[in-house]
């Protein structure tokens, strides 16, 4: 089976409105025109009208970092399916490590935002990951296949079909340390079994699963070369246009 690749920038709480629009027309001009491997790059919302604007003609999709399950209301703060799709969005980040950390994110409410966004016509990118005490206490297995039953719970396989999911290792996360690619396909490798279970083997075959933790251009390369790597959720090396393609297109 082979999977196209999928490359997504998380830009995170980075950027204002001309910084974005300059980061967006640099990774247009360097990866802009690919059309085997997908691409994503993920402002966050004050900058996602803008960056359409600057990407809608090229190979390059929208994606948003967040949203709201709810579809309207008085939810001060928070953002529905229909406003992201409006600004040109495609994909949704969900349940982000730093979401499920910092905000309160539960499994259950990534499962809430995952069938909001497929109702809506979005393609969720699903986070997954083991902090470093739960991996040292040999916890990490039965806590990412929680994590991804959770996320799952209810979906068709037509919807599992449009969903993307990032095993992103928290301790790998803007601190530098990267998991190995051996340690990346094995988690893969696990995540896939999981997906066999909830669906079957071919749904599990053509779900994409992308890396993200400290993925950067000198290590990309042996990453996506891992049988069970399909891509990157990149954090802090999508800040830079050059980084960005030297992980699009590895040498
Ligand atoms: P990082 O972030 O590449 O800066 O480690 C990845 C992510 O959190 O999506």
């Amino acid at each position: 089976m082979s999977r196209k690749k999928f490359i997504a920038g998380n830009w995170k709480m980075n950027t204002t409105l001309t910084e974005a629009v300059e980061l967006a027309k640099g990774v247009v001009e360097t990866v802009g025109k690919q059309a085997d491997v997908d691409v994503a790059v993920c402002p966050p919302y004050t900058n996602l009208s803008a960056v359409y604007d600057v990407i809608k003609d090229s190979n390059v999709k929208l994606g948003a970092q967040d949203v709201h399950w709810e579809a309207k209301g008085a939810y001060t703060g928070k953002v529905s399916c229909a406003m992201l799709k409006s600004a040109g969005v495609t994909y949704v980040i969900i349940g982000h490590s730093e979401q499920r950390q910092y905000f309160a994110e539960t499994d259950e409410t990534v499962n809430k935002k995952t069938k909001a966004v497929l109702a809506a016509g979005l393609m969720p990118i699903i986070c997954v990951g083991e902090t470093l005490d739960e991996r040292k206490n040999g916890k990490m297995n039965t806590v990412i296949e929680t994590q991804v039953k959770g996320a799952f719970a209810g979906l068709s396989v037509e919807d599992a079909l449009k969903c993307t999911i990032a095993y992103e290792p928290v301790w790998a996360i803007g601190t530098g340390e990267t998991a190995t690619p051996q340690q990346a396909n094995e988690a893969h490798i696990f995540i896939r079994n999981v997906l066999v279970g909830i669906f079957n083997k071919q749904t599990a075959e053509e779900i994409r699963i992308q890396y993200g933790g400290s993925m950067k251009p000198d290590n990309a390369k042996s990453l996506l070369q891992q049988s069970d790597v399909d891509g990157g959720l990149i954090g802090g090396a999508s800040l830079k246009a050059a980084d960005f393609k030297g992980i699009v297109l590895p040498q």
